[in-house]
This record gives structure tokens, C-alpha cells and sequence, in this order.
């Protein structure tokens, strides 16, 4: 019946858990492995589904986010899938209007220049109001997996949102939203304070309508210096954390693995490892083995092959995954590539990586 289905209780009984212990650092079978962007358009079934769309109002379906999120594992045997949604839906809950330029990406019409445009954002941001289609998306379609594997939810960062916000759009240098950190301080802090609160509420909503873990994009780390991540990043970053743990057990709910995803954020390591996050999300830039040595095995790490070895041949992404398992160990690692596949990538390479990850840490785990 379709109205139980968006009801966020009696979920199917989970099958595959091993996301979840190898987030928590225990035993696996095997090394789990799932694609930020696995559902994307280099899936024909996606492009199809997409076709003619408007992107937001793709968001705004359950059924289409539903529908979305189960493709991949049509095809793949992922051991998670990830809610289709996007990161700026978040501004868009504090008052922005965002548009998505197909080619072009993200735009938004009005960015914030100067720190008087932050009264045009709302002061209180109903979260349950404004972000509930997402809530409705990730019920129904923990309903619909069938306990097939884990759901994931997730957020843009404080930073990564706030630099959209003021930027308008993607940037190279992201020098206007550089600028405020350099010259508005006190109105950059105020203004991440606010995305953090929102993002906390939108993160406690997405577990009680039954996400079982959470990634956190910090996606433009990269143009930050490790100063400037020390203050304008990592301390939100932590609070976050913190308070979705704290809220979680106030409210009598069991915790679940939270993920932190710095790009290019290989400075900031060390500090990542030892912000309350079960897991710390790594981009390709980082060896493994330096990885696991820099976080001393307190953390789960997930991570990071290249996707532009997805345009190797199949047998050279085998050789390149093993390398990859070596380096990370089997324990307490989540397979996964370094950043989201991109669309003009072959399906059947992406089902290489995913069967090379299960194949060789089997070995590697039976040796
Ligand atoms: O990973 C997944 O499969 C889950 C869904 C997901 C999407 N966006 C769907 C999407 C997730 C987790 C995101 C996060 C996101 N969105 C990030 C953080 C991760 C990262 O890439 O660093 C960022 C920066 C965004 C903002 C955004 N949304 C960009 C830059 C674009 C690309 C625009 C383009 O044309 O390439 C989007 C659009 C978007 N979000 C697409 C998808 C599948 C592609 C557009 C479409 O479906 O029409």
C-alpha cells in the first residue's frame, strides 16, 4: 500500500550488512564498495528517466529519487546505495533560488555579495517543511531496497554550500567566496553557524525517515590553505558530528556511521581522523598506505581510486583495485572511487571496479 510506504517504521530486515561493520571497523567477507554518483548519467536507464526534466523537480519526487537510487543496484552489486538528491538543496531551503543549467551546472541567479544580502536568507529554516520531500524519498526507498543493502543519506558542507552561495555556480579559484573569509570574517562565520544549524536538523530528519549512515561533502577543501580549513571548515565539520550524535541519542535512536568527505583536503588528515566521524572519505591524491599511517587505524577510511581509471582497460582496473585493497588493508575500509563517476564513463567498467574490489579483498581476507 503506497501510504505505508512513506511511513519510516517496520523497514524489511537489512541482508547485507557489511557497509555498516566495516564502517564500525569489524570483521567483512569481503571489502564493501559503492560509487559516489553511482546513480548518474552514464546509467542509458538514468538519462532516459531524466530526460526532459528539470533537475530540482526531479529532487522534489520521491518516486523519481526513489526509482534513481535503486538503478544501479539493478545492475551492480553495491553494498550501498545513496539517496538521489543534491547538496544545494540546502540553500535552497534558506530562502535561495538555485537552477540547474543542464551543461552547464548549478547557477544561482541572485548569489550573495556583500554580508547585508545574508538578511535575505530566512532567519529560522522549517526543515521538516522545506526538506521533507527528501525525508518522503529516503522512507520510500528504504521501503522499496528490500533490505538489499544499506541506505545512505547525505549534506553538503558548511563551506562547499557557502562558497556556492556566494560564487553562484562552480569556480575554479572560488575567489569570491574566498574573499569573504578574508575580508568578512565575522560575517563568514555567521553565515556557516547558520548552515550548520540547518544542516544538523537536515541530517537527524534524514536518519528518522531511515537513512542507516551519512556523508558529509566537503567537496571544495581544495582552494583552502590549512589555516583557513582550521577555521572555516573543520571546527563546523566537527560540530556537526557532534551534534547529530548527541541528538540522536537524545532522541533515543541508535547511532549510524557519519562519513566525512574533505576533497583535496589531504593537509587536514590527520584533524579529519579525529572528528567524530566513523569514516573519513579520501580522494585520489592520497596514497593508502600513508593514509592508514597518518590515522593510525582509529578510523574506517573509504576511498579512492581515480574515476578516470574507470577508462582503463577491464583487466588494468582489476590490477589497479588490488593495489588499492593492498594499500588499505582489508579491515575497516570501504571501497570506493576518489570522486563521483562521470557520465561519459562505461557502465560495464564501473561493474569491473565493483567485482575486482569483491574479488580481490576475498582473497586477500581467505589468505
Ligand atoms: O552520489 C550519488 O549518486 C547521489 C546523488 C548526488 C547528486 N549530487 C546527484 C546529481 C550527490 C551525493 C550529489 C552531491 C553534490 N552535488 C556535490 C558533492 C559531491 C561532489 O561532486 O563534489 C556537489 C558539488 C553537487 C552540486 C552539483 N550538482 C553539481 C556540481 C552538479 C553537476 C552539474 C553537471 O551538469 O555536471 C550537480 C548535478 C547533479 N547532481 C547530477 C546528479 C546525478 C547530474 C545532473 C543531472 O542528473 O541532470
Amino acid at each position: 500500500d503506497k501510504d505505508e510506504l512513506i511511513v519510516p517504521k517496520d523497514f524489511p530486515e537489512l541482508k547485507n550488512d557489511t557497509f555498516l561493520r566495516a564502517a564500525r571497523g569489524e570483521e567483512v567477507e569481503h571489502v564493501p564498495v559503492w560509487c559516489m554518483r553511482q546513480a548518474g548519467r552514464y546509467l542509458p536507464e538514468f538519462r532516459e528517466a531524466r530526460a526532459g526534466k528539470d533537475f530540482f523537480e526531479t529532487c522534489r519526487s520521491p518516486e523519481a529519487c526513489c526509482e534513481l537510487t535503486l538503478q544501479p543496484l539493478r545492475r551492480f552489486p553495491f553494498d550501498a546505495s545513496i539517496i538521489f538528491s543534491d547538496i544545494l538543496v540546502v540553500p535552497q531551503a534558506m530562502g535561495m533560488d538555485v537552477q540547474m543549467c543542464p551543461g552547464k551546472g548549478p547557477i544561482f541567479p541572485e548569489p550573495l555579495k556583500e554580508p547585508d544580502d545574508l538578511q535575505r536568507l530566512r532567519p529560522k529554516v522549517d526543515v521538516a517543511a522545506e526538506l521533507g520531500y527528501v525525508f518522503k524519498a529516503i522512507t520510500l526507498t528504504r521501503h522499496k531496497l528490500e533490505g538489499k543493502v544499506p541506505l545512505l543519506g547525505f549534506t553538503g558542507a558548511p563551506w562547499t554550500l557557502m562558497s556556492y552561495m556566494i560564487e553562484g555556480g562552480g569556480s575554479t579559484t572560488h575567489s569570491k567566496a574566498k574573499r569573504w573569509l578574508y575580508r568578512h570574517p565575522e560575517a563568514s562565520h555567521k553565515l556557516l553557524r547558520q548552515l550548520t544549524d540547518v544542516i544538523v536538523e537536515y541530517l537527524l530528519g534524514q536518519v528518522k525517515a531511515g537513512a542507516q549512515a551519512l556523508q558529509v561533502f566537503e567537496s571544495h577543501t581544495g582552494c583552502l590553505g590549512p589555516a583557513e580549513f582550521k577555521e572555516f571548515s573543520l571546527p563546523y565539520l566537527r560540530d556537526i558530528a557532534r551534534r547529530v550524535k548527541d541528538k540522536l541519542k537524545e532522541s533515543g535512536l541508535d547511532n549510524v556511521p557519519m562519513i566525512v568527505f574533505a576533497k583535496d583536503g589531504h593537509y587536514g588528515l590527520e584533524e579529519l581522523s579525529q572528528s567524530h566521524y566513523e569514516v573519513v572519505g579520501l580522494d585520489w591524491t592520497i596514497d593508502p598506505r600513508s593514509a592508514r599511517e597518518r590515522t593510525g587505524g582509529k578510523v574506517c577510511l573509504q576511498g579512492n581510486m581515480d574515476p578516470c581509471a574507470l577508462y582503463a582497460t577491464k583487466d588494468r582496473i582489476s590490477e589497479i583495485v588490488k593495489k588499492m585493497v593492498e594499500g588499505f588493508g582489508t579491515k575497516g575500509y570501504i571501497a570506493n572511487l576518489g570522486h563521483g563517476v562521470y557520465p561519459d564513463m562505461d557502465p560495464e567498467c564501473v561493474g569491473a571496479f565493483v567485482d575486482a574490489v569483491h574479488t580481490h579483498s576475498r582473497q586477500l581476507i581467505n589468505r
